[in-house]
C-alpha cells in the first residue's frame, strides 16, 4: 500500500534529522531549490533519505520534491509522490519545535488525485496519515475534525509575509475570533486541523505550493474537513511548480460560512 511506503519513508526522515534540527549544521545553504526557497542542509538530508529509500525498494514513481524538483524513478510510473521532506524549514533550522515532513501519493497531476498522505511531526516522530475513503489517523487512532462544541474556537491564519491589503482583508477574522494562531508549518497545521485542534485554517496569501499541502489536503478531507479555494469552490490545483494557492479548511459548513462572511465584510 502506498501509505505504508510513505510512512516508512517518513520514519526514516525522522531518524535522520531528529538530532540535526536546531544545530548549526541544519542551516547549510545549498542554493535555491525547485520550490523557489533556499534549500537548507536539513532539507537535503531529508529528501535524500526519501529518494534513497524509494530506489532501495524500486518504487516506480515520479517524485515532485520541493528542493530536488522532478525526479523520475521509472519510465513506467504508478503515480506521483509530492514531497516536502521538511515543512517548516525555518522552524527546523532554528530549533523551534513546529516542523514536519509531508509526503503524498497522487495517481495523476492534480491535488484532487491525491490518494494517500503522511505528515510526520519531526519533533516526536508521531504520524498523521490518510488514504482516500479509508479515513485519517494519528498515532494509530482515527481522527476527525472538531465539532461545534469546542470551548475555544481556534483559527489558524498564515500571516507570513502578508501584505497590508491581505491584513486588511483578514482583519474581521482577527477581530471576530479571539484565538487566532500562526505556527509556520502549513502541513502540520493542516494535520492539527484534521485532529480537531484547530477549527479553521486559512492561507489566503496566494503563495503556498502544492508540496506544502498535498498530504495535509487528503488528511484534512478524510477527517471530514471542508477545503475551498479563494473563490469558495472545492480546492483543487495542478501539481506544477509554478502553481500557488490560497485556501481555507473549515471543520464544518457553519464555520466556513462564518469566516466567509468575515472575509466578505472587508470587501464591501
Ligand atoms: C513553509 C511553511 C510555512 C509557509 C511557507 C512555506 P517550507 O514551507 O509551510 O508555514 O508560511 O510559505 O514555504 O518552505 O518550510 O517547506
Ligand atoms: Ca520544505
Amino acid at each position: 500500500m502506498y501509505v505504508d511506503i510513505l510512512r516508512e519513508a517518513s520514519k526514516r526522515i525522522y531518524e535522520n534529522v531528529k538530532d540535526l534540527a536546531g544545530t548549526k549544521d541544519a542551516a547549510g545553504d545549498f542554493g535555491i531549490g525547485a520550490g523557489g526557497d533556499i534549500s537548507r542542509n536539513i532539507d537535503i538530508v531529508a529528501e535524500k533519505t526519501v529518494l534513497d529509500y524509494f530506489k532501495e525498494i524500486g518504487f516506480r514513481c515520479i517524485v515532485l520534491g520541493e528542493e530536488c524538483g522532478e525526479v523520475r524513478l521509472s519510465d513506467n510510473p504508478e503515480g506521483f509522490v509530492i514531497m516536502d521532506a521538511i515543512d517548516g524549514s525555518a522552524n527546523a533550522v532554528r530549533g523551534l519545535p513546529v516542523f514536519c515532513s509531508s509526503l503524498a501519493f497522487a495517481t495523476g497531476d492534480k491535488l484532487s488525485l491525491v490518494t494517500d498522505g503522511v505528515v510526520t511531526d519531526l519533533v516526536n516522530g508521531k504520524m498523521y496519515w490518510a488514504s482516500k475513503n479509508k479515513g485519517a489517523f494519528f498515532d494509530g487512532k482515527k481522527i476527525m475534525v472538531s465539532t461545534d462544541e469546542s470551548i475555544y474556537r481556534m483559527v489558524g491564519v498564515n500571516t507570513s509575509g502578508a501584505a497590508i491589503d491581505l491584513m486588511r482583508k483578514l482583519q474581521p477574522v482577527f477581530e471576530n475570533n479571539n484565538h487566532v494562531r500562526h505556527f509556520g508549518a502549513n502541513a502540520l497545521e493542516m494535520a492539527w486541523f484534521a485532529r480537531g485542534l484547530l477549527d479553521v485554517f486559512i492561507d489566503w496569501r496566494g503563495k503556498i505550493r502544492v508540496q506544502d499541502i498535498a498530504a495535509g489536503y487528503i488528511i484534512a478531507k478524510e477527517a471530514g474537513g471542508i477545503l475551498c479555494d479563494d473563490n469558495w469552490k472545492p480546492l483543487d490545483a495542478d501539481l506544477s511548480y509554478k502553481t500557488r494557492i490560497s485556501f481555507i479548511a473549515a471543520a464544518n459548513r457553519k464555520m466556513l460560512d462564518d469566516v466567509r462572511k468575515q472575509i466578505g465584510q472587508s470587501q464591501q
